[in-house]
């Protein structure tokens, strides 16, 4: 079987089916993060080579404009936008990739085949998020081009099964490329993940926790203190799994009766209403598509704007006590702040190395 990297004859050491699909010279993604990537972030990553993905669930649409207008004017490399799949303006959103000539569309939640088949009409790579092998055959057979499946290592959002059982799944299930996400967050981890089938690696802790992304410094230093086991899963910010480093507010949110709850949704909803420009029936329609249309209290709805207000309150504005801070348990394992070139390289050059000639204690060889 021939290898899915590729060293021979290019300078770019690990090619895989992945980079040839995007453009990118090497097999690693910088996820799309609420209020984390950010245009300066994303065009360092463009520039050191690798994918870049802004996230946009947390911006307006004309917000949207401006960052990949700015992403544009910093780097000619291609990078992506990551989109909810459910919010009420997604088919606006896509529109503007398309007009802005954005090279890949990264999903948060499955695109519809209609979604799916615009974007590839104009050319956009369809990227959409995985937590589960269904999921990945049905978008696959949808279209998309490739799939990011995340573990529940990973931050934000997440599923119980580990990277290194879901992504060798998912790899077996589906034609096309596999980018594989939570857990990373160096060569090593690049290299398994070839190992396993994958066409690339996706990192968000490790590109959160780099010089040019903007999350307030105090913030880093929470994480970089972190050990594993301070990375936790709670289902108290709004409703669904989310994995996040232990903190105050988690602890409080915790323990919250439904009375204390119901207020913070309500407070929450209505800053985010305000932040959104959205209308309150606009606000409650992405709620419940968010929950996959399960019968749902008005609070519960309203907790679905709770996850943007409580990340922009620690990622933005540096307030730990009253924010939640959306973490990979990889978080326990990073103790420094590179630049992002440093850990692209660092990262390529390792795991190139690693396939090449594996350390002491990687694979036997034959005798
Ligand atoms: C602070 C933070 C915000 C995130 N926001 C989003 C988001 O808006 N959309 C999304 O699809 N995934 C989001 N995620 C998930 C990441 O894109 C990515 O899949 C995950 O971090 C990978 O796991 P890792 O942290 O172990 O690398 C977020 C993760 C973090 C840590």
């Amino acid at each position: 079987m021939t290898p899915p990297w590729d060293a021979a004859g290019s300078d770019a050491p690990l090619r895989t089916p992945f980079t040839s699909l995007v453009g990118v010279r090497h097999p690693l993604v910088q996820t799309g993060m609420g209020w984390v990537s950010g245009p300066r972030l994303v065009s360092a990553t463009a520039e050191a080579g690798a994918l870049g993905i802004l996230g946009s669930a947390t911006m307006t649409l004309p917000q949207l404009r401006d960052a990949v207008r700015e992403v544009k004017s910093r780097t000619e490399a291609p990078f992506g936008v990551n989109l909810r799949a459910d919010a009420g303006d997604a088919a606006d959103r896509v529109r503007l990739l398309i007009d802005e000539g954005v090279r890949v569309a990264s999903f948060a939640l499955a695109p519809s085949r209609e979604l799916i088949g615009q974007l590839k009409d104009a050319g956009v790579v369809v990227l959409p998020s995985v937590g589960a092998v269904r999921h990945a055959r049905k978008v696959a057979e949808w279209g998309a081009d490739a799939v990011l499946v995340q573990g529940g290592e990973g931050g934000g959002h997440t599923g119980q099964v580990a990277t290194s059982v879901l992504l060798p799944q998912v790899v077996d299930a589906v034609p096309v490329p596999v980018v594989g996400a939570g857990g990373f967050h160096d060569g090593r981890g690049l290299a398994a993940a070839l190992c396993y089938g994958a066409a690339g690696v996706a990192m968000g802790t490790r590109f959160l926790l780099t010089r040019e992304s903007t999350v307030p410094e105090a913030v880093k230093a929470r994480y970089l203190a972190a050990q594993v086991t301070d990375v936790t899963v709670t289902t108290k910010v709004d409703g669904l799994p989310h994995r996040m480093l232990r903190s105050e507010m988690v602890a409080a949110l915790e323990s919250a009766g439904r009375a204390a709850t119901l207020l913070r949704a309500v407070r929450h909803a209505a800053a985010f209403k305000k932040h959104s420009g959205l209308s309150w029936a606009a606000m409650l329609r992405d709620g419940r598509a968010l929950r996959h249309g399960k019968q749902l209290s008005l609070g519960q709805l309203l907790l679905a704007a709770s996850t943007p207000m409580l990340l922009k309150a620690a990622m933005v504005e540096g307030r730990t006590e009253a924010g939640v801070m959306a973490a990979g348990q990889v978080a326990g394992v990073i103790d420094d702040l590179p630049s992002v070139a440093e850990v692209v390289e660092r990262t390529v050059d390792q795991a190139a190395r690693l396939l090449r000639e594996p350390a002491v204690g990687g694979p036997p060889t034959a005798v």
